[in-house]
């Protein structure tokens, strides 16, 4: 047996509700979370002394009642790597990536899922989906074909195909829509309402959103159970940073860490920045924006669910929201492939362009501890990467060979 949910939790009102398949209050539509029981044994001594690495070490923290439901195809257990070179490029001493490219799926995307596929499983869903920018999509089909539950995912049809070839490898049902995320999403909703399906984003979301805080908890062991200084995170609908965020509460809550001081940074893409503007703005509210326009496909939700939310807990920590041009992060994904190995996504390099500009602005100090989340692997979404390494054509003849790179490589010019 693994800790059940003790409950769900109104957001806005503080409704309580059984742990049932809902995502919104019946009183004022709010989202709901889950929140857990106190684990029986002290938290770090039982975590301290597991060997499971991944999103299932953090059991207790995760909302699967039956060991028997959960689906792990091996998400999560991620590095956190100290990035020397680039740290020195961007003057940040104590620069550590966490490196979610390498997930099965290669996005951080697999964590939510591996939760959502495993729920579906304990309320015994005959179908599962999501409405997705690209990773999800993978990231569901993956854990759905592991649990052999029929898949159907709606993308809109500008998503890198790649990535809608990556979904459909895994046998899922695609639909390509004619539109914007939000026109998707809402295609989303109305299926659950026609029929008994798992949208892991949608009516499995107080679940899903769960499987994402294992990055945090990863984080704050990898640092010798302390919670980072600054924190930089991609948002599309915010789902992440609010989760980074509750994993924190909730350690918190556990008598695993105390006095956090985390300050939380939000970044997006400048032709989808909803959460960012109203962050410059001063704004309460979070504005749509109607038309995306950005090379960065995987963040551009106009119409974030969580903005609003993660845009109080930027504030509530003294962190900030970053908009990044198309262009800086594409210089973000090249700075990031040849100072480190990292090979990312604009969605995911974008957090790299953002400790830059903050750096450069003054917002962080050279001495500051920063931990940039990586958050998808470069190969599905290289489109308007183009590669800078010099590439020659040759015949097989050791001497043209030599030739070529003598010029370039003074080693060679003797050889
Ligand atoms: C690579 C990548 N990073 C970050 C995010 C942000 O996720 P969220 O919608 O939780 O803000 C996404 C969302 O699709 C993504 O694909
Ligand atoms: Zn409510």
């Amino acid at each position: 047996m693994v800790l059940g949910v003790a409950k769900l939790i109104c957001r806005i009102c503080g409704a309580e509700y059984p742990p049932t398949l809902r995502n919104v209050c019946d009183k004022c539509l709010g989202a709901v979370d889950v929140i857990y029981e106190e684990p029986h044994e002290n938290l770090k001594n039982l975590l301290s002394t597991r060997t499971a690495r991944g999103v299932w070490r953090y059991k207790e923290l995760l909302p699967i009642t039956r060991e028997e439901h959960i689906v792990d195809i091996g998400a999560g257990g991620s590095p956190l790597t100290r990035a020397e070179e680039l740290g020195k490029r961007i003057g940040i001493r104590k620069l550590l990536i966490k490196n979610d490219t390498i997930n099965p799926s290669f996005s951080f995307k697999d964590r939510p899922s591996s939760v959502a596929v495993s729920k579906a499983r304990e309320f015994n869903l005959p179908a599962v989906g999501c409405a997705s920018t690209g990773n999800l999509a993978s990231a569901t089909s993956a854990h759905a074909s592991a649990a052999n539950i029929p898949c159907i995912v709606l993308m809109p049809d500008t998503v890198e195909l790649p990535k809608i070839r990556q979904a459909s490898m895994y046998g899922s049902h695609i639909i390509l829509v004619d539109g914007t995320y939000d026109d998707t999403n809402r295609l989303a909703y109305l299926l659950t309402e026609r029929a008994r399906i798992g949208i892991v984003n949608v009516n499995l979301r107080p679940y899903y959103v769960e499987g994402s805080k294992t990055m945090m908890f990863e984080i704050v062991e990898q640092l010798g159970w302390r919670a980072p200084e600054n924190i930089i995170i991609p948002m599309a609908s915010g789902a992440l940073l609010g989760a980074l965020h509750k994993a924190l509460r909730e350690l918190e809550g556990f008598n695993v860490l105390d006095d956090i001081n985390t300050a939380f940074h939000g970044v997006q893409p400048v032709g989808c920045a909803p959460i960012s503007d109203a962050y410059a703005r001063n704004a309460e509210e979070v504005t749509p924006v109607r038309t995306p326009n950005t090379i960065v496909k995987s963040l551009a939700i106009g119409s974030p669910g969580d903005g609003e939310y993660a845009l109080g807990i930027v504030r509530k920590t003294g962190g900030t929201c970053q908009a990044i041009s198309d262009k800086d992060v594409i210089e973000a994904v090249h700075l990031l492939c040849q100072t480190t190995g990292i090979y990312a996504e604009p969605g995911g390099a974008i957090t790299i362009a953002a400790a830059k500009k903050m750096r450069e602005e003054g917002i962080l100090d050279e001495g500051d501890e920063v931990v940039c989340c990586v958050t998808g692997a470069g190969y599905k979404a290289d489109e308007f990467i183009e590669p800078r390494g010099k590439t020659y054509a040759v015949k097989p003849k050791i001497s043209e060979v030599l030739q070529t790179l003598s010029a370039e490589l003074p080693i060679l010019a003797s050889a």
